[in-house]
């Protein structure tokens, strides 16, 4: 395979690494992860996350495994496991299908897992030029979660287009929410804005209702793990309570998503498997617990927001209307 380097994941030829992104920002700590077994635990623990990078990741440690001489069945099996490491972000099983559809074919699965690289890294700058054309100048953005250069081999969906919009004197303040309950915003987001310069500030879930509500945000925008073909969509939890807050104060919505999260035989929302995590995660984070170790939490990863809540949908393709979704644009 050939050399290959983002944010979060480098093949230097010999070795696939990804960078643990659970230490993250105080620890900047690289992993082995060639073999698909130890892929599929980085991807269950949140070491290698974000919907487009989960399923490169996943490419690239089957590549790995075929490069060092398994066979047909253990290369099937390997893809198997990798596809059911997380159940929402369909990028996962996309890649995954990819792969195994070259696989019996009898073609090789290092370029087609290095043609996956290539491709999101071409589909986060189409949704980043398209995404311009959103902005008016000078706004102040909110966004959640992280969708940026670390759930991405590229300069990711949502923040790849704020980062663009900054590039272009568009966008002038970025609002980050910090993500309850695995704080993404906080550790992965607020970490890759300051790398870049962008003005930002960190503010809790619970605060954005207040930023809305006093006209200091024009915009918001997310990621998603898996559009569906009414245009309904599953984000990291907690995006459907924006959208509804977003909606209450006119402040436009916009979930950013490239072609490989646009799940065409998945109906509508309801149809489409959210992550049950560990109870625990809710009840503290690392060493710290803020709860009883017996208090019975819930603790879903992600959420859906219903297409009615969507001001227009970016792709990489462009811009479409929540009309258009509506009238059937999938
Ligand atoms: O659980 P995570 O951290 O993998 O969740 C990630 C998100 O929800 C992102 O917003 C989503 O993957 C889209 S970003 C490219």
């Amino acid at each position: 395979m050939r050399e290959l380097a983002s944010l979060a994941l480098r093949h230097d030829g010999r070795t696939l690494r990804i960078l643990d992104q659970t230490l993250l920002p105080d620890e900047e700590v690289w992993l082995e992860a060639g073999e698909p077994e130890v892929m599929i635990r980085h991807i269950r623990r949140l070491a290698v996350r974000g919907a487009p990078l989960i399923g490169v990741a996943a490419a690239l440690s089957l590549a790995c495994l075929a490069e060092a001489g398994a066979a047909g069945a253990a290369l099937k099996r390997a893809a198997a496991g990798l596809r059911a490491a997380r159940p929402t972000a369909v990028n996962l099983m996309w890649a995954m299908d990819r792969m195994t559809a070259v696989l019996e074919a009898g073609g090789a699965l290092a370029a087609e897992a290095e043609a996956i690289f290539d491709e999101d890294v071409a589909l986060c700058e189409a949704m980043g030029r398209h995404g311009l054309t959103l902005f008016g100048p000078g706004e102040a953005v909110l966004t959640h979660c992280n969708s940026g250069g670390l759930a991405t081999a590229g300069i990711g969906t949502a923040l790849g287009v704020i980062r663009r919009g900054f590039e272009a004197g568009l966008v002038r303040h970025v609002f980050v929410d910090e993500t309850r309950p695995l704080l993404q915003g906080a550790r992965l987001t607020a970490w890759e804005l300051a790398r870049q310069g962008i003005p930002h500030t960190l503010i809790t879930d619970s605060m954005a209702a207040i930023l809305l509500r006093d006209g200091r945000v024009q915009r918001v925008l997310v990621g998603a793990d898996r559009v569906a073909r009414n245009g309904d969509f599953a984000n990291k939890v907690g995006t459907y309570g924006l959208a509804v807050q977003a909606r209450h104060h006119g402040v436009p919505f916009h979930p950013v998503a490239p072609w490989s999260t646009v799940d065409l035989q998945c109906p509508d929302g309801a149809a489409i498997p959210i992550e049950q995590r560990d109870p625990a995660e809710v009840r503290g984070y690392g060493a710290c617990r803020w709860a009883a170790g017996t208090t019975p939490a819930y603790n879903p990863a992600f959420d859906v927001t219903p297409v009615e809540l969507v001001t227009s949908l970016l792709l990489d393709r462009g811009v479409v209307t929540r009309e258009a979704l509506e009238a059937g644009y999938f």
